[in-house]
């Protein structure tokens, strides 16, 4: 007989509860039923032609090969330009990026566990803003670490605590801070001061700033993304340790619509960069090199033609500004703080204690003309026990009127479900 054993890492490791509530939509789905996909952040936005072109181009030379562990040179170059132009349109000051700086992954998810297995032993911690992008926790359990949380609260507008709140959670473990702005699932930027609080922290007290900017291009308001690069002590010495002790983690998956294609980024200072650039080669030989030549012509073509990611951005706006508008018409009791960036809204149901059972009765159980909705409970994104138990996020990937029609799927489900649940309690005859 095979005696099973496992490594002690993978007792750590579930599906995420955005891919158990995926497996179920699309089983549902194969079985003929419509359901909105609201569960994942898997935007539906043509990908610019541009990278099928440089795709197309790449194939045709018949040349499919290795790339050096660091990434394509190309891919690099291009997006360091990308980078500092970015900032430049910003108008404030900013690192200047090098080639040298850019270490290409297979996407951020790749480049947060590269990271992760780069600065931390078994039993080490990791500091989180929460909510948090919930996968974080299984990139870093794969480390042997922890995640701690910083919490924030949808009743403060999702504001950071007080430095010294902060400075209270860190102990001898702690190796790094861990913020993402324009932030998944809670939509909040934060502010310079908020990105400087945290940077100030973690030099103080000898830790790596790992910041998550997947989402810098994709804003809902006026609010520009603040990046760790652009913080700025006004103290060289201070700025030097900064340069030291930032990571920051970037992606082609949202910028673009890409998400299938795998390819992020860590700008980082050397030797940090040469060490997890180690990593990615221990753990993928390399990335793909014809995916990085299409994603250096997205990058390329959106610096001479800025409109692509405009229009993106709008139609994002649109999606958001229709689903606020359903929710105010449809579910005026739920709280529903509007988010500044990303592509996310947070809902809470005061009258539930915990959402789950709700969330699968209405994908399930119920439909209208064929039609439900997927939607992803919040408790996942919280390490506070109870935390977002009574809260799911949407993602605004289906059109406005889908997303109007997905918000009144969701209020006559909350309807059947109440019924259902009086039915259940209601006692036998
Ligand atoms: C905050 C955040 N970071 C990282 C990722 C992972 O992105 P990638 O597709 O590049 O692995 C996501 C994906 O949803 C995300 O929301």
């Amino acid at each position: 007989m095979f005696a099973e054993r496992y490594a002690d890492r993978v007792e750590f490791l579930s599906p995420s509860s955005i891919r158990k509530m995926m497996a179920i939509a699309r089983d549902l789905i194969a079985h003929g039923k419509t359901v909105y996909e609201l569960n994942i952040g898997q935007p539906d936005i043509r990908c610019i032609p541009e990278f099928s072109e440089a795709i197309d181009r790449k194939a045709n030379t018949g040349q499919i090969n290795y790339s050096p562990i660091v990434g394509e040179t190309y891919l690099r170059e291009t997006y360091a330009r990308y980078l500092n132009n970015f900032f430049d349109h910003q108008k404030r000051p900013h690192l200047v990026i090098d080639t040298e700086n850019v270490l290409i992954s297979v996407g951020a998810s790749h480049a947060l566990t590269a990271t992760f297995l780069g600065i931390c032993n078994p039993g080490d911690e990791v500091l989180v803003v929460e909510p948090y992008f919930s996968p974080y926790k299984g990139f870093l359990a794969v480390a042997g670490g922890t995640l701690r949380a910083i919490p924030t609260r949808a009743e403060d507008d999702f504001a950071l605590p007080p430095a010294e709140e902060i400075e209270k959670l860190i102990t001898p473990r702690t190796r790094a801070i861990l913020l993402n702005s324009p932030n998944n699932p809670s939509g909040k930027i934060y502010s310079p001061e908020e990105v400087e609080r945290i940077a100030r922290i973690c030099i103080e007290h000898s830790l790596f700033i790992i910041s998550d900017e997947v989402y810098r291009e994709m804003t809902l308001s006026d609010q520009e993304a603040f990046s760790v690069l652009q913080v700025d002590f006004a103290n060289d010495e201070m700025n030097e340790k900064l340069k030291n002790a930032i990571i920051m983690i970037d992606s082609a998956s949202k910028t673009f619509s890409l998400c299938g294609v795998r390819i992020g980024f860590v700008v980082a200072r050397q030797p940090i960069l040469e060490k997890l650039a180690l990593v990615v080669a221990h753990t993928t030989a390399c990335v793909s090199d014809i995916m990085q030549y299409g994603v250096a012509g997205a990058y390329d073509a959106i610096l001479s033609q800025p409109s692509y990611l405009q229009e993106m951005r709008q139609v994002y706006r649109e999606r958001l500004e229709a689903t606020i508008a359903a929710i105010d018409e449809y579910l005026p009791n739920v709280i529903a703080p509007k988010p500044s960036g990303a592509f996310y809204v947070m809902l809470k149901f005061p009258e539930f204690e915990d959402i789950t059972e709700f969330s699968h009765f209405m994908l399930e159980k119920f439909n209208i003309g064929n039609e439900t909705v997927a939607v992803t409970p919040a408790a996942s994104f919280y390490l506070t026990p109870g935390f977002g138990r009574n809260e799911i996020r949407i993602a605004l990937v289906v059109s406005p009127e889908k997303m109007r029609r997905s918000i009144y799927i969701i209020a006559e489900a909350l309807k059947a479900f109440r019924q259902f649940k009086a039915n259940q309690v209601r006692p036998m005859l």
